[in-house]
């Protein structure tokens, strides 16, 4: 049933790529963004609008919409936090290929401070003339809350500051707020109280989780939201990835080894398996690196 559906979003062409060593031109994006798509994923981050000075590996991500092909119902959504990106975005034609964008902000101040330079007030009157100008276009907008469980200057984050957030951007008209535990500190514990406090404001079904896997907990926290009512799962072929200004973290959880685990439980993704795996293969060896995925390699060495 529907209620069994959980809602992938494919974040290794943009939170994946924008951390590896590599940096992939725009045509062997459209290919990976392409294969994803020919696997099943229907929501797949397809870039940023961000400075390239910060986060070169997004550069021309314009032009890898323009390739994309939205005739199955595909997403592609893509991050632009200021007002500058939203210029960029409609400047570039983007909106003939993509209908959502993306924003975003941190519970905690010194990440927040990395990764946009401003306070998390700042950060919130910077997004806030992005979702209403994207909205007023008919564009769906997702946001995003970084550091939901622990930051990587300050320690351990306040639950309230977190479901604060998320409530401002459902208010401003998100239509789903993503959790991310950046460095993959939490556990099903720090996570599960955190998702408790933040479903006093935002309904499960508005929420999505994003966890990273540091520390090897990012399935454990994931299937443990699934299980708890979220229907929203962002994870990485491949487990590509990591965070630029998170010092050491790694990439999302691996798209395959959600995916295999939510089949088993009687879950839906719409999302071919061993396809997913084959994609995942071939990023690796296109990027020289292992998989950080487990299921991924185990399939297709079955
Ligand atoms: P800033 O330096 O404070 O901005 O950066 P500024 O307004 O002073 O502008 C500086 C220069 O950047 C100017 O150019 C602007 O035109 C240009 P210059 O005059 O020096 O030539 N600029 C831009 N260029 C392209 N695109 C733009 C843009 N805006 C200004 N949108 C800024 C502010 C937000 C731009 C900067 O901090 C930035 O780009 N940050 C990128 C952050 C980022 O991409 N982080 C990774 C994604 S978030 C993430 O990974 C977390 C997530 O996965 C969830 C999780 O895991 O928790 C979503
Ligand atoms: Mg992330």
């Amino acid at each position: 049933s529907d209620d069994r559906f959980v809602r992938i979003l494919e974040a290794g062409p943009r939170d994946g790529l924008q951390n590896e060593k590599t940096i992939l031109p725009v045509a062997e994006r459209v290919d990976f963004i392409r294969r994803l798509a020919n696997a099943g994923f229907k929501r797949i981050e397809g870039g940023a609008f961000v400075s390239p000075k910060w986060v070169p590996q997004m550069a021309g991500t314009a032009e890898v919409l323009s390739h994309l092909d939205q005739s199955h119902g595909n997403r592609y959504p893509v991050l632009t936090p200021n007002s500058k990106a939203l210029e960029l975005f409609f400047f570039t034609g983007s909106q003939k290929y993509t209908d959502e964008i993306a924003v975003f902000t941190a519970a905690s101040e010194s990440f927040n401070k990395a990764n946009l330079n401003c306070t998390i007030a700042d950060s919130v009157t910077m997004l806030t003339p992005v979702v209403e100008q994207a909205l007023a276009k008919s564009l769906r907008v997702r946001g995003y809350v970084s550091t939901v469980v622990g930051c990587p200057f300050e320690g351990a984050v306040a639950p309230e500051r977190v479901r604060e957030l998320a409530k401002i951007l459902i208010d401003l008209g998100c239509y789903e707020v993503s959790l991310g535990d950046t460095i993959g500190v939490g556990n099903p514990v720090t996570f599960g109280r955190m998702l408790n406090e933040v479903a006093k404001d935002v309904p499960l079904s508005k929420l999505g989780v994003h966890c990273h896997d540091t520390y090897g907990a990012g399935v454990a926290n994931s299937l443990f939201a699934v299980e708890a009512g979220v229907r929203a799962v962002d994870c990485a072929i491949a487990g590509l990835g990591g965070c630029p200004y998170a010092p050491g973290a790694k990439g999302n959880v691996a798209s395959e080894d959600i995916i295999y685990a939510l089949h088993n439980m009687g879950y839906a993704t719409g999302v071919d398996l061993d396809a997913a795996a084959q994609v995942g293969k071939w990023i690796s060896d296109r990027l020289g690196r292992p998989s950080a995925s487990r299921a991924g390699p185990a399939l297709i060495a079955k």
